[in-house]
């Protein structure tokens, strides 16, 4: 069966699903809105849209249409540089602290999907404690999805699923069934606990005296609103303990959403994993001072958690705090290895610490550029040029975006401003990102692009052409 939705029609669904579940769905998604519509439709016996609107009133077929409408994208060890973060340094280190804090440890994965997550989480963990008697380890999965959590709860997957998984983690935590399929094995699947969960408009699902230690929701924001994300930052800041992590997707970032957290790097260069974590003054301290392991002890990443005979460390490994130059170099490396939603990423998180830093906003401009997005673009380039009049890489580009847009004389007085200024910078000078193109190069193409636009224009106004 085919349906197609009318303006008044997806309005209602899109209006209905942002209050069950804060999704959001742009004009873009109305096909697959359809489309999900016409299954729902057809499970019910119905032929109308505007019948199946009215079955909607039926929480049961409510809750069958967000199973049909939510993204289940997932697979186990997602996110390699995250994947290594939590191996050598985020689990050993929540361990060492449960070590002196009752051996109690709590893991979170909100908006777990069909349960990857919260198993690999388990599998990493079972690898650094391979006993847990005496312990209180708990990996919480949850999702607003019951399809979702039925699958996760009979741990079984396919290939595709497993395709990040070495031989030898296939080996140890899985069983390999005939049909081809993959069963998690039961030491991990112990640890894990799932539970059906919104995360919109339910509170979060462990007792108020408990504290978190780690919270993994990743790329389930994506498909919120900015103000349904900041609530829900605020909850599970609320939710973690001092020195609790918080690990967001690739392309999710706390940029104008929350000032609750800090951001620390794990690890360095192309593998740095780029974290979160609640840092209340106390642990903010003690991560800035200088490591005080002696010369033979194992560093934090050589460190297993042994707990019977574990002797506590005096102190946690120290985090990372990242400086903005050092965003500010990740992000030109992601924007030179065209990972430009990474690249906007390390940027935004730039420019959260250094709000009067134009260079932030100039690179968070560019990748957005790259990304196709010209109207966020035009914010960050706009305040770029605030903050730096005489940047005039960021007068180009906001050219661009401005002629892009339909602005053709804000456009060239831009390209004006850009021929000015870059005629201001050493000629041999030449910018990698905009293409390695000099800078004398640049200062000509953005004169003859504002004589053009200007020309454009006088033509529009007097009906002939311009030389
Ligand atoms: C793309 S999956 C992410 C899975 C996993 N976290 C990962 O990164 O691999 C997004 C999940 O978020 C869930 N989700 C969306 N809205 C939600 C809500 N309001 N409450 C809880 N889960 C939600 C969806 O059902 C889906 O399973």
């Amino acid at each position: 069966m085919r349906v197609s939705l009318s303006t008044e029609e997806y309005d209602a669904l899109r209006a209905l699903l942002a209050r069950a579940a804060g999704l959001v769905f742009d004009d873009a998604r109305k096909e697959s809105m359809a489309y999900s519509v016409a299954e729902r439709m057809r499970a019910c016996g119905l032929r109308e849209v505007s019948s199946y609107l009215r079955r909607l009133d039926d929480p049961n077929e409510r809750q069958q249409l967000l199973d049909e409408v939510t993204i289940q994208e997932t697979h186990f060890f997602r996110n390699p540089p995250q994947v290594r973060a939590l191996r050598l340094h985020v689990l050993p280190e929540l361990l060492r602290h449960a070590e002196l804090n009752g051996r109690r440890l709590r893991i979170w994965s909100a908006g777990c999907s069909t349960g990857e997550e919260p198993y690999s989480i388990a599998m990493h963990l079972r690898e650094l404690l391979p006993s847990t008697a005496g312990w209180d380890v708990k990996v919480v999965g949850t999702d607003v999805s019951q399809r979702a959590i039925a699958a996760a709860r009979s741990g079984r997957y396919g290939a595709r699923a497993v395709q990040l998984a070495s031989p030898e983690e296939l080996a140890r935590h899985f069983v390999a069934l005939p049909d081809g399929a993959y069963e998690v094995r039961p030491e991990v699947r112990e640890l894990v606990e799932f539970r059906h969960h919104n995360l919109v408009t339910e509170a979060v699902p462990f007792a108020p005296s408990e504290r978190i230690d780690l919270v993994l929701c990743r790329n389930v924001t994506i498909y919120f609103g900015r103000d349904t994300t900041r609530a829900l930052m605020t909850r599970l800041h609320h939710s973690l303990r001092d020195g609790g992590y918080l690990f967001l997707g690739h392309s999710e970032t706390l940029w104008q959403v929350s000032e609750d957290f800090r951001l620390v790097a794990l690890g360095t260069g192309d593998a740095a994993a780029f974290v979160y974590r609640r840092l209340d003054k106390q642990v903010e301290r003690r991560a800035v001072l200088p490591d005080r392991r002696t010369a033979d002890e194992p560093s934090p990443e050589e460190r297993r958690v042994e707990p019977r005979r574990a002797a506590a460390p005096a102190m946690p490994p120290a985090p990372v705090l990242v400086g903005v130059d050092t965003l500010l170099e990740q992000c030109r490396v992601s924007l030179a290895a065209g990972r430009y939603a990474e690249a906007a990423q390390y940027a935004a998180d730039a420019a959260m610490q250094a709000p009067l830093r134009a260079e932030a906003f100039y690179l968070r401009g560019l990748a957005l550029v790259d990304l196709g997005r010209d109207d966020d673009a035009l914010v960050e380039l706009r305040k770029a040029v605030y903050l730096e009049p005489e940047r005039g890489f960021a007068h180009f580009l906001l050219a661009g975006v401005l002629d892009r847009l339909g602005q053709p004389v804000l456009a060239a007085r831009e390209y004006g401003a850009a021929a000015d200024t870059l005629g201001m910078q050493p000629a041999d000078a030449t910018a990698e990102e905009l293409g390695g193109r000099s800078v004398r190069e640049l200062a000509q193409l953005c004169r003859q692009l504002q004589h053009r636009l200007l020309g454009g224009q006088l033509q529009h106004h007097y009906g002939e052409e311009v030389s």
